[in-house]
């Protein structure tokens, strides 16, 4: 029996799952149930990734605390993660006494080692905010093209890249404040200490799939350098030891969480295992993370070396997957595509996307698709009208007639055995990863069952004379058959192979188990096990996805280097009499939000530059043309009503997320503002 720890990435504290997600987590609750099923000892635990910058940015325009916060998103999460069937052992959060003893302890044993570095960073602070800027939240014009509104690492009209100090008229995202430069002591951890080792590391058989290894070889061959692992105050983080208001940068403890979570089982739960027998350096178990493709630095190199400058052991591998796509791109908010966990499970049945995940899932860092269409078919075709349907033609008659007992004697048992023997590819299939070879293998023999019955046609013997003994023995091999399916389908389909084991009277689902034939066993009355997916309750899902601005916006935002604005410019409204149905009105959506800080813009007599807290995670920059009937100062505090979803507008002075309501009537302008006891982010409709 092999002793195995997986992880998987620790989604951050300040959103909501999704489907992109999900592929991740679904890959790993499958392989980790495919190796449970094969008799090894897997522990299975993850975590909220609970600090940095945008959980602390995010808690203070909620007007909570970042404790609060990041309880609430975890509560949220593991209700996700239950409702799709991912089952950790153990899920805890990186904000953690455990996991601060074990940053600490892992940055000592490196510091002690001679691994760490200290010396002066200039950077841009925010004076208003009292707060070093990090790239995103500084805007500018761009150095060489002067493209105003251009973030501080990269100029998206010119695609130049800069340090943030070389940006004309920067200004602070945060307050509006013209930033300063200012030095501050850093802490560096001496990554090329580790070449050698790392290049030795990567390469090791087995350890990370060979499009990453080539990858990581032009990392190698770029140069490694220095990692800045520490942040100044104010942070949501550890403070370092004995480095007074300097914070771990959030990705120093975060792997660590991995460590934690797993030794907070052992305290909470699992006494009888040690935290050594899997971390020591000589460890004989197995460690594997499940990751996506953009974090592959981190767990590639940062974080091998820093177990192995603390003298831990490291991970056996990283299983690493690529990125999802919904219907051919780039999941998408206003084509409703940017799928929540939850507005999913609002609509469908989350095993349908388990199994369509597996049908897609190999061993190799390619992205996936989900196609909506695809997804229909695929289920309907596959679970309901296959492997279900098995079941169902064969259990009425068994149980209506043979008192819900299968027959004394096994009637053809060179195809039972057939079945039994197919499991040994298909749970090589599972244990390497390749779940689509699986699929494939096992939709093979639910055809071949299908074909089975088709031939026998147990509901015409059943009308016969004398046929009573044949129906029997017909529908008694369906049942075996169908049984067989659903002890491959079991990890993928944990669910439906829990009603299965009851309706089939089972101890024992595991791989193993199939080898017993099932002869004059007792069943239970059959229950429909699975529904046809509505086309319907997916459209509906898509679009309850672009109704909502939530946290899929600011996730969205925040990954601002990767999105590209492409939609049309708003169209022109249509006249004022023209009546609009609910559905378009409930397009457009509607959010209280406070005026935070309010701008002159230089070179416009009509607008005013408004920040405005709508209870997101990053404050929002809108220009409204207002400044005729405002005084800048006086809007400061105001409440005011924001069009969220307006798609930003690149206009000379910068571009507007969003726009303000105003009544007007030709000679003045008055923004509408809601009642006393509305809060930043409320809905309005
Ligand atoms: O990229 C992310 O979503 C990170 N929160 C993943 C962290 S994985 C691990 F290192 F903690
Ligand atoms: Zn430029």
């Amino acid at each position: 029996m092999r002793k195995i720890l997986v992880t998987n990435a620790l989604p951050y504290a300040n959103g909501p799952i999704h489907m992109g997600h999900l592929l991740g987590y679904i890959q790993a609750d499958i392989w980790v149930r495919a190796m449970r099923a094969m008799g090894h000892m897997v522990t299975y635990v993850c975590a909220d990734d609970a600090h940095g910058t945008a959980i602390m940015l995010r808690a203070e325009a909620n007007g909570i605390t970042p404790e609060q916060l990041i309880a609430q998103v975890q509560q949220e999460h593991e209700r996700d993660f239950s409702q799709f069937a991912i089952e950790f052992d153990h899920y805890d959060s990186t904000h953690s006494q455990t996991n601060q003893d074990r940053a600490a302890e892992i940055y000592i044993k490196n510091r002690d080692a001679g691994h760490i570095a200290v010396r002066p960073v200039s950077q841009l602070f925010d004076p208003e905010k009292g707060m070093f800027l990090s790239d995103r939240f500084i805007k500018g014009s761009c150095p060489k093209c002067k493209a105003d509104d251009q973030y501080g690492d990269s100029c998206e009209v010119c695609g130049t890249t800069y340090n943030a100090t070389e940006l004309l008229k920067p200004r602070s995202t945060l307050s509006g404040a013209t930033p300063v430069e200012k030095s501050s002591d850093h802490y560096f951890f001496k990554l090329p200490d580790f070449k050698e080792y790392l290049q030795k590391w990567t390469r090791d058989e087995g350890r990370l799939p060979t499009s990453i290894a080539n990858k990581l070889d032009e990392w190698f061959e770029a140069g490694l350098t220095d990692w800045d692992i520490s942040r100044d105050a104010p942070y949501f983080g550890f403070e370092i030891p004995e480095a007074p208001n300097k914070y771990f940068y959030v990705w120093v403890d975060a792997p660590i969480g991995y460590m934690s979570s797993f030794e907070n089982y052992i305290k909470s739960k699992r006494p009888d295992l040690n935290f050594d027998d899997y971390w020591k350096k000589d460890s004989q178990n197995e460690v594997y993370h499940f990751i996506g493709k953009d974090i592959v630095y981190f767990h590639a190199l940062f974080w091998p070396a820093m177990l192995e400058g603390a003298n831990y052991r490291t991970p056996s591998a990283l299983f690493v997957n690529g990125f999802l796509t919904v219907n051919g791109q780039k999941m998408s908010k206003s084509r409703g595509t940017f799928i929540k966990a939850e507005t999913y499970a609002q609509h469908l049945n989350p095993e349908y996307l388990r199994y369509y995940f597996a049908s897609k899932l190999s061993d190799k860092v390619e992205d996936s698709d989900l196609n909506l269409d695809d997804f229909v078919q695929k289920v309907n075709s596959d679970l309901v009208g296959k492997v279900v349907n098995i079941a169902s033609r064969c259990a009425k008659f068994i149980n209506k007639d043979f008192a819900n007992t299968l027959a004394a004697e096994v009637a053809e048992p060179e195809l039972i055995q057939s079945f039994i023997d197919a499991g040994e590819a298909i749970i090589r299939a599972y244990e390497q990863r390749e779940f689509s070879t699986a699929i494939r293998d096992i939709m093979a023999l639910a055809d071949r069952a299908n074909q089975y019955i088709d031939e026998k046609k147990p509901w015409a013997l059943a009308k016969q004379e004398g046929q009573s003994a044949q129906v029997h023995a017909v529908c008694s091999v369906g049942i075996n058959l169908f049984r067989q399916l659903a002890i491959y389908l079991a990890p993928v389909l944990p669910k439906l192979a829990a009603q299965v084991q009851d309706f089939l009277k089972l101890e024992r689902f595991d791989f193993a188990s199939r080898q017993q034939i099932l002869a004059k066993h007792e069943i239970a009355t059959f229950q429909p096990l699975m529904q046809r997916v509505d086309k319907k309750a997916v459209d509906a899902m898509v679009d309850a996805s672009k109704d909502s601005l939530t946290q899929a916006t600011t996730t969205e935002n925040s990954s601002h280097k990767k999105q590209k604005n492409t939609q049309n410019p708003a169209k022109t409204p249509a006249a004022t009499t023209e009546q609009i149905q609910i559905d378009d009105f409930l397009k457009v959506d509607l959010r209280v939000a406070e005026v935070i800080a309010a701008n002159h813009v230089e070179g416009s007599d009509k607008l005013l530059q408004l920040t405005l807290n709508a209870g997101e995670a990053e404050p929002r920059n809108v220009l409204s043309g207002i400044r005729s009937q405002y005084a800048a100062e006086d809007l400061v505090g105001k409440l005011v009503v924001l069009v969220a979803n307006l798609a930003p507008r690149k206009m000379r002075f910068g571009t507007s997320n969003g726009m303000v309501l105003a009544a007007g009537n030709g000679e003045g302008i008055f923004i509408i503002s809601p009642d006393q006891g509305a809060q930043p982010g409320d809905k309005v409709s």
